[in-house]
């Protein structure tokens, strides 16, 4: 059975794909018209990843993300999306310190920022958390392997879950997750055979980012698969298009024609 394209996504859906074997896909999205494009390809959920302290606030990393301006991206999202499944990223340490914590931080992202479902990162020691906030009705995505929240105790953007206690370790914060009530999980930056098991593991669905093709899904950041900023991509990114350089070409188009006259012309002038 298809998913008829103008039904709403929601997690159901999502778990429906994984059992029909239909491949997820998910892309990140920080603002109206970024989500009106994301929803216009058909993609079936949004992210509104603490990636957009890079790629929108040119931030060197996601610590700086406050669940404030993460609210503020997301209702702009909320927006532009339509069937799309939208799904808000709880910036670092707004869902850590107490269950309670978590879910008056996650209801911010659902009342004001209008998201259908919330993403936070962690394996074990998050579970019970996870297991609270599914309890009072917030649809929860994990995310394990690389997490960029954690990334000066991890000591950088490195490969996780090489080696059979690492991978172990990762096998095991993803079925607390499960266990939890996660309705999915995003698998970043690990082996490929590691998340392929991981999903075979799994009744729920995985997305991969540099996790291989092994998973349900796959995400990429918006700026990454677009080309946006210039910068060449990760080993794990395809990049779609490249933005920056149609960007940059009008704009210096645009330049040239006021500064020689050609732009604006009687065309584009009112008549008394
Ligand atoms: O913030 C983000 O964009 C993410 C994706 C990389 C999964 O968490």
């Amino acid at each position: 059975m298809t998913t008829p394209s103008n039904s709403p996504v929601t997690t159901h859906t999502l778990r429906q794909m994984k059992r029909e074997q239909r491949r997820i896909t998910m892309a990140t999205a920080y603002d109206a018209i970024t989500a009106a494009w994301v929803e216009a390809a058909g993609i079936d959920t949004i992210l509104v990843g603490d990636s957009l302290t890079n790629t929108a606030l040119g931030q060197p990393d996601t610590i700086g993300a406050t669940l404030d301006m993460m609210i503020h991206h997301c209702a702009a999202v909320a927006l532009g999306a339509g069937r799309a499944l939208t799904i808000g990223d709880m910036p670092f340490m707004t869902y850590k310190i107490s269950a309670e914590q978590a879910m008056a931080s996650a209801a911010r992202m659902m009342q004001e920022g209008r998201m259908k479902a919330v993403k936070l990162e962690g394996g074990r020691e998050v579970a019970p958390i996870v297991a609270r906030m599914v309890d009072a009705g917030i649809p929860v995505l994990g995310h394990i392997g690389l997490v960029p929240q954690s990334y000066h105790a991890l000591g950088g953007y490195r490969i996780q879950g090489r080696g059979e206690t690492d991978a172990k370790r990762l096998m095991n914060d993803a079925i607390a997750l499960e266990d939890a009530g996660a309705f999915g999980i995003v698998l970043e930056k690990m082996p490929a055979q590691l998340s392929e098991e991981i999903t075979k593991h799994l009744a729920i669905p995985t997305i991969s980012i540099g996790a291989g093709p092994g998973c349900d899904g796959q995400v990429l950041v918006l700026a990454d698969l677009l080309g946006m900023t210039g910068m060449p991509p990760f080993k794990f990114v395809k990049q779609y298009a490249n933005l920056r350089e149609v960007a940059v070409g009008a704009l210096r188009q645009y330049a040239e024609d006021v500064r020689g006259g050609a732009f604006p012309g009687p065309e584009h002038s009112y008549d008394a």
